[in-house]
């Protein structure tokens, strides 16, 4: 074929596909963005930048009634929307999730804690994110896999019920949830690792992690205009190069360590006798290879990744067993028909060391309905992570811009009195009439305490053998009461996820 008709040919398509992008494009900008109080540029960022979400969330109920389901406010340079109706999260996140899956650009500070946005969290929606994500659950979260740290599991629980039963005999009330923190650290560590690390290093592991999410929203501020808070907020800005920086000197010898054994296993060495022999993550992220760019993932990536994976998988879990444990104490009818449902599975087991192993979880279906019931009760993130949208959609009518966020309102959708009866009542028997509920929100929508579509929690069966798990053993081994004089008090204070304002504080007497 002649080359000049081929040219021609390819010409001509590229005007038509731009023709179409184009005329999408602008029929897309007819459209409004969805309403929301009046927006004066850079006044109105101001106003909201300096708010948490938590502190959002009352004015955006008011927005939402007054407006409907799905308003925006302009935070910071870009548009932010907020959906609060299920039936739209489901539209945006099942129906059109190839979409409504992207995450917006990282803005400067974020870029420095992402190393620009080389982690399954803040990956744009492509090829790098699904590489990140795919290891993570295929190497990780597999059941498989996931099964071979049973024995940590284990050992973990041991050393919880230990502290909690010394600290209860010379304490009439037991802080509960450092407690909680901490196990889940040790977990977390070790799969991370693939070793049990001397108590002062996890403890320093657990220091550079918190002092980064606890500064979350503090750093946040400073995404905005760099040039100008790089001046006005330098003594911030240093704050958190040296929070990074020590967060790489504590993990940095730990993944050359594992780099090291590996070397060591590969080349048929002895190991230290100390070596546990599993595949840990950073063993998985040594191995991995980014498709785009054709390279190994940097020692900084390696810390990145590392430091979502024991954020995303303590904090979380810890928060979400410290709310469902207050409820246990709080309605001891709960309590007493979860212990009720071991005992009539597993026997009375008196005089014997009691542990609801594993493998037994799948026949309590009070306690699955239990751990279910916090999620939705208590969701430790009252939003999932802000979406973006790959181009610029018309959504419900509105046009939803490339360069905004798209916010999910998880706890207004758990709490919708059209959907669940008398929706700020603990009551676990509400999961019991479905035929296993569907937390993934495939078909429906209810409740999305892990999100929902393709960004969905890939850690979420993990972080439920967790909760079950911890749950069971917990109330089977003690009994949790309030202190005398004491009090449940179950108001929410945001931290990095939503917390207890007050902490758990309870009596324990052992069971057996
Ligand atoms: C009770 C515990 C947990 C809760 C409530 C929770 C909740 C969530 C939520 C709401 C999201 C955002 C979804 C979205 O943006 O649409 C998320 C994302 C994520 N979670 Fe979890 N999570 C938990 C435990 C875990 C665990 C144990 C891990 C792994 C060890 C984990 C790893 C992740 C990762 C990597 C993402 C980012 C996913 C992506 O962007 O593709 N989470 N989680």
């Amino acid at each position: 074929m002649e080359a000049w008709f081929i040219i021609v040919v390819s010409l001509c398509v590229c005007v038509l596909i731009r023709g179409i992008f184009f005329s999408l494009h602008t029929k897309a900008k007819t459209f409004p963005t969805p309403p929301g109080p009046l927006n004066i540029p850079f006044i109105s960022s101001l106003l909201w930048i300096r708010k948490s979400f938590a502190e959002l969330e009352p004015i955006l109920r008011a927005l939402l009634a007054k407006h409907g389901p799905i308003v925006t406010l302009h935070i910071g340079p870009r548009p932010a929307i907020f959906i609060a109706d299920r039936a739209l999260a489901h539209q945006a996140l099942i129906q059109n999730g190839v979409v409504f899956s992207d995450r917006p650009k990282a803005l400067a500070a974020s870029k420095i804690l992402s190393s620009n946005q080389h982690n399954i969290s803040s990956a744009a929606y492509g090829a790098t994110w699904r590489t990140l994500r795919r290891n993570l659950t295929s190497e990780m979260l597999h059941p498989s896999r996931a099964r071979s740290f049973s024995g940590i599991r284990k050992w973990v629980l041991d050393t919880l019920l230990t502290r909690l039963k010394s600290e209860s005999e010379t304490s009439h009330s037991v802080r509960v949830v450092d407690h909680f923190q901490y196990a889940m650290f040790c977990l977390l560590v070790f799969m991370c690792f693939g070793e049990r690390l001397h108590d002062d290093i996890v403890r320093d592991i657990e220091r550079v992690q918190r002092q980064l999410l606890l500064g979350f929203s503090r750093f946040n501020v400073l995404n905005f205009w760099p040039s100008v808070t790089r001046f006005l907020l330098r003594k911030r800005w240093e704050e958190l190069m040296r929070f990074r920086k020590e967060q790489e000197d504590v993990l940095v010898p730990l993944i050359r360590a594992r780099k090291e054994k590996n070397l060591k296993q590969e080349n048929g060495l002895k190991l230290n006798p100390n070596d546990d022999v599993v595949v840990s993550y950073v063993d998985t992220l040594l191995d991995l290879e980014l498709p785009e760019e054709k390279r190994k993932l940097s020692e900084d990536e390696i810390v990145t990744l590392c430091n979502e994976f024991l954020n995303a998988g303590t904090d979380t879990t810890s928060t979400a067993l410290q709310w469902i444990m207050a409820n246990l104490v709080k309605y001891p009818h709960v309590q007493e028909k979860l212990v009720e449902e071991i005992t009539r599975v597993l026997g009375e087991k008196v005089g014997e060391k009691r542990e609801v192993k594993e493998e037994d979880l799948q026949k309590l279906p009070y306690l699955k309905a239990v751990i279910l019931e916090g999620l939705r009760r208590h969701p430790p993130g009252h939003f999932v992570l802000p979406h973006a949208v790959s181009e610029d959609v018309v959504f419900n009518d509105y046009l939803v811009p490339k360069n905004g966020t798209v916010n999910f309102m998880v706890a207004e959708m758990g709490w919708d009195p059209k959907v669940w009866e008398d929706p700020m009542a603990f009551k676990p028997e509400r999961f019991l009439n479905d035929e296993g509920f569907d937390i993934t929100g495939s078909k429906e929508i209810k409740m999305m305490p892990f999100g929902a579509g393709r960004r969905i929690c890939p850690g979420y069966t993990l972080a439920l053998l967790h909760l079950e798990y911890f749950v069971a053993n917990l109330v089977w081994n003690f009994e949790w009461k309030i202190p005398e004089g004491g009090d449940v008090d179950l108001s929410e204070k945001q931290e990095f996820t939503m917390v207890m304002k007050n902490a758990l504080q309870v009596h324990l007497s052992p069971r057996i």
